[in-house]
């Protein structure tokens, strides 16, 4: 029997256990502890921001962005349509509405061309994600924000380490945010950082991270704040990763590029492309199973990879066909990509052997 192979896993076989333990041994378990400053300042600094305040996850980074740039009731916010769902959430968390625009046909990231048309008065801010490790277009991105004075709060939470023009994801907005969930580039099991490089941003996300609380006057509240805070047991898990993280990137590279090139051999794939002022970070490998070309869909792959002991994932649902978000408006080439994407087997700990296996299942059931 074939060994099961996972979509992903993380790799905990660093540092993680010592510095846990050390946090154990020494009780030092909630959010206060050295192991949050260490991993603000070593993830920023990776980062090339200035500042990195760790939360509870990425959604909750997401939300204190939103928060901590006022906005609320009666605002609206451009969202790509097609991306997890917390992106589009965050926003109806504050009051606010998110707006929805269709992806482009080969980046599947949000089209930046459809953006102005739904700007009105109300728009605040512009939330793109750089989906499966691939850098949006944030030169348009921020040309539209400055024509419309919006904010714009990079959802990097899939991209850790990817650059647009030489620069880090999420350092080319007012604000970035990165997940530490368990499939992430690097996990702290559940987690999340904001970055920044505007002091007072830092300062309120700080304060709203921990009830409102005021920095010099202990236990008091001159806002209403959130408890949002990592605790030193992640962070912990946190900075042994961070240690590794460029062996994790080129380990990640190596399986894009072996991926690549078995798959080029098979008729029925499409690949996601790469904008050309992008380095994109390879987070989960992703294609769409061509449904006019392919022998079976793109469901019935993953049913048939699931048999031979092969794990793997569908894309995620254009918002607007879920109830929360239910509407009538079409969004073309999202609707087609979700049919058709899947998500291969990704973690560091994959062998060529497993990635030659994977391939030709789907060789095999597709052709
Ligand atoms: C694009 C995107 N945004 C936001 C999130 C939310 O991050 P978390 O799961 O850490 O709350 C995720 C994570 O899964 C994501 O992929």
């Amino acid at each position: 029997m074939n060994k099961f192979i996972p979509i992903a896993e993380p790799c905990l076989n660093g540092n993680e256990l010592k510095y846990v333990t050390e946090c154990i041994k020494t009780g030092w378990i909630s959010s206060t502890g050295s192991y949050v400053i260490r991993f603000e300042e070593e993830f920023s600094k990776f980062c090339q921001a200035t500042y990195g305040i760790a939360c509870s996850n990425g959604t909750t980074a997401l939300h204190l962005a939103l928060i901590c740039l006022g906005i609320g009731n009666e605002d609206e916010v451009i969202v790509p349509i097609f991306t997890f769902i917390a992106t589009a959430n965050v926003v109806t968390y504050t009051g606010a509405k998110p707006i929805f625009v269709d992806c482009r046909k080969d980046t599947w990231n949000i089209d930046t061309e459809k953006i102005e048309e739904k700007i009105i008065e109300k728009t605040k801010a512009i939330l793109p994600v750089h989906l499966y490790g691939e850098p949006v277009d944030m030169d348009s991105i921020l040309k539209i924000a400055k024509k419309y004075n919006l904010y714009v709060i990079e959802d990097a939470c899939e991209s850790h380490g990817a650059k647009y023009n030489g620069k880090m994801v999420g350092t080319i907005g007012n604000i970035g945010c990165f997940s530490f969930y368990g499939n992430k580039i690097i996990t702290t099991g559940e987690g999340g950082m904001l970055i920044t490089n505007d002091e007072k941003i830092a300062e309120k996300v700080k304060v709203l991270r921990d009830h409102g609380m005021a920095k010099d006057k202990k236990y008091f509240h001159p806002m209403i704040g959130y408890n949002y805070r990592m605790t030193n047991l992640q962070a912990a898990v946190g900075v042994a990763q961070l240690e590794r993280i460029d062996e994790i990137l080129q380990k990640k590279k190596e399986i894009n590029n072996l991926y690549n090139s078995l798959l080029s051999e098979i008729d029925g794939i499409i690949f996601q492309s790469h904008n050309k002022k992008s380095e994109s970070v390879c987070w989960m490998y992703s294609v769409l199973i061509d449904e006019k070309t392919a022998k079976i869909s793109r469901d019935e792959l993953i049913i048939r990879l699931k048999e031979s002991g092969i794990d793997s994932r569908p894309f995620f649902y254009p918002i607007h066909i879920m109830p929360p978000y239910k509407s009538s408006e079409r969004f073309p080439v999202a609707e087609s990509i979700s049919k058709q994407g899947i998500s291969l087997p990704s973690s560091v700990n994959l062998t060529p052997k497993d990635i030659e296996r994977i391939v030709s299942k789907i060789k095999e059931s597709i052709c």
